[in-house]
């Protein structure tokens, strides 16, 4: 059997071990691997018991691989990701960059698995807050029609990187010392966050929405081929480690009875269905490296008859990222698409 000389540019960051750790976990046949990180710091990963060092990433050295996840930022995506698969080789970005581009397919296998037909070798990952939404209610939007979905999210510092969880890590150790929550010098959130919640995940844009609000709706209607879908979200920094959580509100065109979503929303791919009525996830029971999306407390909505809310939570670094990825290199290793 051939090797497959696989490529993770930001193999040092947050997703970038946890796409490791899911590809050794998963025995994808990595015949070489090529670890790349900015190369403004010596760093050192872990594959299969033996250590790489990363170096910054050049075309001719990424021209080298077969398959090369993208899991570092939007400007080296950009820099790299089309030329590459103009070369043949394939790629999977968890950037937001290519995400809204007409000729790349985002991708959530238990979703659109059909933008994996290898018209495009360049494969992006949705954003991880609406994994959670995408995935629990693909089948409720095909039987009944949704029409408007309103959204609070609730997201883990871990979904902005490595330096934010070292911040919420860092502000917690000082309130056990010190008995205060710090303000400390070039942290990456916009405010502290320890015991902190706050309004505000990426920039605001002239309306006063945030970039990743912007991104949940606009991707959103991509991923369900939904032009017309309306959403509103407001998305919320918590003092979470892992895991995001998600309040919906969602308006179908059709009717339907809290028994037929239930079984719609339980038989999807990829969720697990709480429908107990105290048996809701948490990021820390069911955010925590798992490969599912939770769902509970389905319920009416009081403002509309057609209107229902559901609670679900998902791991931002799996589902809403490096298994997302991974996922998407098993599907095109089973399609025969990667020649191994
Ligand atoms: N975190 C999530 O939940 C999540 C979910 C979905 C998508 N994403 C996306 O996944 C990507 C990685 O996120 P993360 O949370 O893992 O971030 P992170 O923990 O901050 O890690 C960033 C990685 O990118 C590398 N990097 C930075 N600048 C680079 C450059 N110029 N050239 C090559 N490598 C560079 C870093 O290397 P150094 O160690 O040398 O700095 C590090 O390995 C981002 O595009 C993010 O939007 C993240």
């Amino acid at each position: 059997m051939p090797a497959l000389t696989v490529g993770v540019v930001g193999a040092s960051g947050m997703v970038g071990g946890e796409l490791l750790a899911l590809l050794e976990k998963r025995r994808f046949p990595v015949g070489k691997l090529l670890p790349f990180n900015s190369g403004r710091r010596e760093s050192f990963v872990r594959f299969r018991g033996k250590r790489y060092r990363c170096s910054a990433p050049a075309l001719t050295a990424l021209k080298e691989c077969g398959l090369v996840f993208f899991v570092s930022t939007d400007e080296v995506s950009a820099r790299f990701g089309k030329k590459l698969a103009a070369a043949g080789t394939w790629c999977i970005d968890d950037s937001s960059h290519f995400r809204l581009d007409p000729s790349v397919p985002l991708v959530i296998p238990e979703v659109n698995p059909g933008g994996l037909d290898g018209r495009s070798r360049f494969v992006a990952g949705p954003n991880c807050t609406i994994t959670g939404a995408a995935v629990s209610l693909t089948r409720v939007h095909r039987r009944f029609g949704i029409k408007e979905l309103r959204l609070a999210t609730y997201q883990a510092v871990s979904g902005a990187g490595k330096s934010a969880m070292e911040q919420l890590r860092a502000e917690l150790s000082h309130w056990l010392k010190k008995g205060r929550v710090p303000d400390l010098p070039g942290r990456g959130l916009p405010h502290p966050i320890a015991f902190n919640v706050f309004p505000q995940v990426g920039g605001f844009d002239a309306e006063g929405n945030s970039s990743e609000e912007n991104k949940v709706a606009a991707e959103l209607r991509k991923i369900w081929s939904a032009p017309g879908l309306r959403v509103s979200c407001t998305a919320v920094r918590v003092p979470v480690l892992r895991g995001h959580s998600l309040a919906i509100w969602a308006r179908t065109g059709k009717p339907w009875t809290l028994k037929s979503l239930g079984r719609e929303i339980a038989a999807a791919e990829g969720v697990e269905f709480r429908p107990g009525r105290g048996d809701y996830p948490t990021p820390l029971g069911e955010g925590d490296r798992t490969f599912k999306v939770y769902a509970g407390r389905l319920r009416r909505s009081g403002t509309h008859p057609r209107e229902f809310q559901l609670w679900a939570v998902s791991d931002n670094l799996y589902k809403g990222a490096a298994w997302n990825s991974v996922q998407i290199a098993e599907k095109l290793l089973t399609a025969g698409k990667l020649g191994v």
